[in-house]
């Protein structure tokens, strides 16, 4: 189900809103995500980085963690922020873990001149892995 206009808007400002939050004291690159879950709840979540630079999670991992641990599995859309010029698009492993939940989920990039894009998970990570029906085929094989 696409995500309405008003609910795009208000994602958008929740991004921005998290964006502050943003712990990027080595990069300087503040980053803001909002998901709206199938719940109709929105969760936040900024990048947060460390002085051991790889354990750094970024803002779209860091809003699914958040929803996982207030109970929310579903999302109907994300919307990511940073004071980039261009639209930033989440890296492979948010890609990945997005695609764990809602991997159809729509994708709405934003810029710092408060332009938008709206994409999809699917599009950006059209073939995510799918342990779940690998794992059933392997125990249906073992049968
Ligand atoms: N970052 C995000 O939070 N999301 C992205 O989509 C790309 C990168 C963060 C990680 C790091 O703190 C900083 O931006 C620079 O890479």
């Amino acid at each position: 189900m696409a995500t309405s206009k008003r609910d795009q808007t208000e994602l958008i400002v929740a991004a921005k809103r998290a964006k502050r939050q943003a712990y990027a004291v080595y990069s300087n690159f503040r980053v803001g995500a909002a998901l709206l879950t199938t719940g109709g709840e929105i969760v936040e979540g900024c990048n947060v980085e460390n002085s051991s630079y790889g354990l750094t999670i970024c803002a779209e991992r860091n809003a699914v963690f958040h929803a996982v641990a207030k109970g929310a599995t579903g999302f109907r859309s994300i919307a990511i922020a940073s004071d980039d010029a261009g639209f930033l698009t989440p890296c492979g492993a948010c890609r990945q873990v997005l695609a764990e939940f809602s991997p159809r989920m729509e994708i709405i990039l934003t810029n710092a001149a408060g332009h938008k894009k709206i994409t999809s998970l699917d599009k950006l990570f059209p073939i995510p892995p799918d342990l779940k029906k690998l794992s059933r085929r392997t125990s249906k094989s073992k049968k």
